[in-house]
């Protein structure tokens, strides 16, 4: 999304005295920022609300020590609008938010973080709802239940969401399969799968199962041979990924891998995986464009994660689950064509799809009941 700031924009910013609150809000289009102070467990946390045009906002707590409050409240209020228009695209009825709570996650006043942070959540009556993120577990949204009934994603409750994250992309792989060669069956199609984690391992299955060629590579050597002797994947190594000769390249690790020195080198024909924030600056989709390769928008096709967690507030089954996820198929077309019809990139045209979405719920007609 073309939110990052950096450091130069910041100290311009800075200096012409626009980086004021009331101003980075309206930047990031934000309803509701909140700040809260617990002095007895040293809790600094930050509650960014986007837009709850939809539904209450939804999103993780990020637990990280930031060089500096600022960087920490960029960092909430990027990922903050970026739920929204995840859950957007994804045809949820929910809005966006995230959390931060600034600090060293390996702190011994884990309890006591966590249960401030838990108030924190409740203060807000239920217009954000928490999950875990970069920093956090399951156990810690325990922590957070004693405060609040606003967490979702814990233990024995909705589960692993990799499954269903997993469904979702190869669902999306098939769409930018018939988008770039005319048909969504996948045998004898190759895919370099980067990352076998959870995801990627339940993609790699799910491919095998239809025939698909699937290379992995894994930092871990465990993990990749765990695909090669369960599903007859080929491995390769974490450099030489970005040169594999295949079709489809799917990213299931790191995020900023697609950047200046891996896209020339890519050998693929689309780029659809998992990963968040794939793109190194918004600047690569175009790029990427520039190369021919479709590129699959990372927040559309991952959205089975958000899917899962969001059945546990609707109530669904893993099957009903599952079939949202499958829509990510559809949902792919279309951006693709209002890419081609406006003439933007397939990331620009998410975005629009998911504003559009916003828009539209926020204009339906009033009735009196
Ligand atoms: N789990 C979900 O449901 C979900 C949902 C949405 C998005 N995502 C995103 O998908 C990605 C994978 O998630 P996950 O849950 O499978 O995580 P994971 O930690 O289980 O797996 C990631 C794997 O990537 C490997 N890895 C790390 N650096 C690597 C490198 N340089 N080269 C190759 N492999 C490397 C790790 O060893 C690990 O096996 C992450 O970016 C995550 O944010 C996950």
């Amino acid at each position: 999304m073309s939110t990052d700031t950096s450091v130069a924009d910041r100290v311009a910013e800075a200096a012409e005295g626009r980086s004021e609150m009331f101003d980075l809000m309206s930047r990031h289009d934000h309803e509701q920022v909140v700040f809260t102070y617990d002095p007895s467990s040293g809790y600094k946390g930050i509650i960014a609300i986007h837009n709850t045009a939809l539904g209450p906002a939804l999103g993780g707590t990020r637990f990280w020590k930031y060089d500096s409050d600022y960087d920490a409240l960029i960092d909430v209020l990027r990922l903050a609008r970026g739920m929204t228009y995840k859950a957007a695209v994804a045809g949820l009825n929910l809005g966006g938010g995230k959390a931060v709570i600034i600090g060293d996650n390996r702190t011994q006043q884990r309890e006591m973080v966590m249960r401030a942070h838990g108030r924190a959540v409740e203060s807000l009556g239920g217009r954000y709802y928490t999950a875990e993120d970069v920093g956090t577990s399951v156990a810690d949204m325990d922590y957070i239940h004693m405060e609040t009934e606003h967490v979702v994603g814990m233990a024995g409750k909705s589960g692993d969401p990799s499954p269903v994250t997993a469904y979702g992309t190869y669902r999306g792989i098939k769409a930018c399969s018939l988008k770039k060669f005319g048909t969504d069956d996948l045998a004898g199609r190759s895919v370099v799968i980067q990352g076998a984690g959870h995801v990627g391992y339940f993609l790699a299955e799910d491919l095998r199962a239809e025939g698909a060629k699937v290379f992995v590579a894994d930092i871990d050597g465990e993990r990749v041979q765990r695909c090669v002797d369960e599903l007859e994947c080929e491995a390769v190594g974490t450099d030489e990924v970005y040169d594999v000769d295949a079709d489809v390249f799917a990213p299931c690790a790191l995020g900023a891998i697609l950047n200046d020195d891996t896209i020339p080198r890519l050998k693929v024909e689309i780029v659809a995986g998992a990963a968040n924030n794939q793109l190194a600056k918004a600047r690569h989709a175009g790029m990427l464009e520039e190369r021919d390769i479709l590129y699959a928008p990372d927040y559309v096709i991952n959205a089975g994660g958000l899917i899962n967690v969001y059945s546990e507030l609707a109530g669904w089954t893993l099957e009903r689950s599952k079939r949202k996820a499958g829509e990510i198929y559809s949902t792919l077309l279309a951006i693709f064509d209002l890419a081609a019809a406006e003439g933007i990139t397939s990331a620009e045209a998410a975005d629009e799809v998911a504003m559009r979405r916003v828009q539209a719920v926020t204009q339906l007609h009033r009735t009196y009941v």
